[in-house]
């Protein structure tokens, strides 16, 4: 019988190189079979809040119509919709490059969807002919996140990406590559 149970180990605690190794290959193990975009997204943010530690909140915000939406999440209720540019999301989409943030409350523009949340990185979901979203996780502590943290996202979210089927109602095309 096929299986994509998880075992039991322990939360991970990124930082540490080889838990990201860990995480991606469960990731490849839950995509191993199966593309529909919806089901992996909803495994991988189950996934990414099971395994990271301190999370509040991890999950995905999606192109539709020109504005990131809400998608797949786990956590408390979140804003729905946001603006081109708007916010941590907006900004790290428009400019194609993950962003760390050690302290949401300096950072210009940042939307507050839980109270909580003290520090955040995003990672853009990138194909080569468009953008599909990104990638958000929230920490009720500050400095939460370093850059191995960032490194390890970056590879979970390609993985992610190029293992996936996207609908073509999902995505961007007119966001101006990086110089
Ligand atoms: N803080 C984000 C909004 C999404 S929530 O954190 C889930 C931002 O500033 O774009």
């Amino acid at each position: 019988m096929e299986t994509n149970a998880l075992s039991n180990q322990q939360t991970i605690f990124p930082g540490r190189a080889p838990s990201y190794d860990d995480l991606i290959q469960e990731l490849d193990g839950l995509l191993r079979g199966e593309r529909d975009w919806l089901v992996n997204l909803a495994n991988a943010s189950a996934l990414l809040k099971l395994r990271i530690a301190e999370l509040n909140w991890a999950g995905f915000y999606l192109w539709r119509d020109g504005q990131l939406v809400l998608g797949p999440f786990q956590g408390k209720p979140a804003c729905v919709r946001i603006g081109r540019g708007r916010g941590v999301c907006g900004t790290a989409a428009a400019r194609h490059t993950s962003l760390v943030v050690a302290d949401v409350h300096q950072f210009a523009g940042h939307i507050a969807c839980d109270a909580a949340s003290a520090s955040e990185v995003v990672i853009p979901l990138e194909l080569p002919d468009r953008q599909i979203g990104v990638m958000d996780l929230d920490a009720p502590i500050p400095g939460r996140f370093n850059d191995a943290d960032r490194a390890g996202l970056e590879v979970f979210a390609q993985h992610l990406t190029i293992g996936t089927d996207w609908p073509v109602f999902i995505g961007d095309a007119t966001i101006p590559p990086q110089p």
